[in-house]
């Protein structure tokens, strides 16, 4: 059924929203299943469509998938039936690349089908494939597939990023822990779903060292054990919540997840005139009605997480002033611009920057999602804006986030999903 996602402003939120598991890590913590001879339970995983595409990838591995609470999978890779991730399955979701590494590292063989192009930038895997280059693996590219061989096992080796790439840092932590010999990961992200990977597999009975840290030492183990395991909450659900209650006022608590993940978002909120209280495992948030402008960068983590690029920008679009958002991590990530624009917003693009006029009046429109988090961000500048706006392709906000209008009602927004022809 095509749905559209209907928006309008209804006054400040209260309230309190709870946010799902990450699923920049449920979907790599499901990839490394894959190196566990046995029955991993993973607990707080989202119920979104990225995941379901995951379970697809790894099914036509062999690996068995079942769901015996909400929220809930296990995944027994007891027997992989195949080493190949077909291109139906990859072409939907880029994250299934990440069962390259685990898979090298288990069955010796690796048939990953190429991403293809993305809408957010070119998006190479050149560092995921010359990391396993160095750990001895042999690949190369044929009918469109990544064929990636060890002959003789993989060997532990230095390997230096030349960025801090978060998907090719978790596939050679993935490779590398049952590699022969100690593998050193230089300039490694350290996003926090990547120090969650680190914990679930080192309480599987992998040996890695530096979390949280650029140089992860990773020593080869023999064999991992099944466990079980808590998705980490996802920092991106949470602050995109928190950023709707700034756009639409009033005070809301956002929990599930460490805000100390947040830490440069909630900075920068706070130097717009929000006031942000750090909770446990949360935060409150007041909006205000006068919004400094602020300027933003987005980084690699600890820096600003270009995930929150677009909703920022929403939220800027309100501030008394201009601000500049530059865009440091992918290539072509400011489509959202050009349909906010279609609601009155005035963002002028040179380059990898974005200069956002503040004070600007938006009036719903029609607009199309461009992407995950270019979706939810249209959604937010809505409550914003006088009168209807109605975002379509929503399949784009599914992809990341469960429940997502039901969770902006809970707290008063006045948001639905409807049939396309309402
Ligand atoms: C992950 C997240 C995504 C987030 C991004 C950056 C998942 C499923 N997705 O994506 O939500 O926006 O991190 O925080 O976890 N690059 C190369 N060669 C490579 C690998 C990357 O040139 O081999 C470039 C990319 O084109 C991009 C940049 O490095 O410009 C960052 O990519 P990377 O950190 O790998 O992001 P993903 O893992 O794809």
């Amino acid at each position: 059924m095509d749905e559209i996602i209907r928006v309008q402003s209804n006054g400040p939120l209260s309230g309190e929203i709870q946010v799902e598991g990450a699923k920049n890590s449920a979907l790599k913590l499901m990839a490394a299943s894959l190196l566990i001879p046995g029955v991993t339970t993973l607990t707080n995983v989202p119920n979104i469509a990225d995941v379901y595409v995951m379970s697809e990838a790894l099914t036509a591995l062999g690996v068995v998938i079942d769901s015996p609470a909400p929220h809930t999978i296990t995944l027994d890779a007891s027997n992989l039936t195949s080493y190949r991730a077909p291109y139906e399955v990859v072409a939907k979701m880029r994250a299934s690349t990440a069962v390259l590494g685990p898979l090298v590292a288990r069955s010796g063989h690796a048939s990953v089908a190429l991403p293809g192009g993305c809408n957010i930038g070119s998006r190479k895997i050149d560092m995921h494939i010359s990391g396993l280059e160095i750990l001895g693996a042999t690949c190369k590219i044929e009918h469109g597939y990544i064929e990636a061989l060890t002959p003789t096992g993989l060997h532990g080796m230095p390997v230096s990023l030349v960025f801090p790439s978060v998907g090719a840092t978790e596939n050679l932590i993935m490779a590398a822990v049952l590699a022969e010999g100690t593998t050193i990961v230089s300039n490694a992200a350290r996003e926090p779903e990547i120090a969650d990977l680190i914990d679930f597999l080192n309480t599987a009975g992998a040996q890695i060292e530096g979390k949280n840290t650029t140089t992860l030492t990773i020593i080869g183990v023999e064999e991992l054990k099944p466990i079980e395991h808590r998705v980490v909450g996802d920092r991106i659900e949470a602050g995109t919540f928190i950023v709707a209650g700034c756009i639409a006022g009033g005070t809301i608590t956002v929990s599930g997840f460490n805000p100390k993940h947040l830490g440069i978002v909630l900075d920068k909120l706070e130097q717009t005139g929000a006031v942000i209280e750090r909770l446990d495992r949360g935060v409150r948030v007041t909006a205000t009605d006068t919004i400094k402008p602020v300027d933003i960068q987005t980084l690699p983590y600890p820096g600003f997480p270009t995930d929150m690029q677009a909703q920022m920008m929403a939220y800027l679009t309100q501030a008394q002033s201009s601000s500049i958002v530059t865009e440091n991590v992918f290539e072509n990530r400011f489509m959202f611009a050009d349909e906010i624009g279609r609601m009155g917003a005035d963002i002028r693009i040179e380059g990898h920057y974005a200069l956002v006029r503040g004070n600007t009046h938006l009036s719903g429109a029609p607009v199309v999602a461009p992407d995950l988090r270019g979706g939810a961000a249209l959604v937010l500048a809505g409550l914003a804006a006088d009168g209807a706006t109605e975002v379509s392709n929503i399949y784009h906000v599914d992809r990341g986030y469960e429940s997502f209008c039901e969770k902006l009602q809970s707290v008063g927004a006045r948001v639905e999903r409807l049939d396309r022809d309402v």
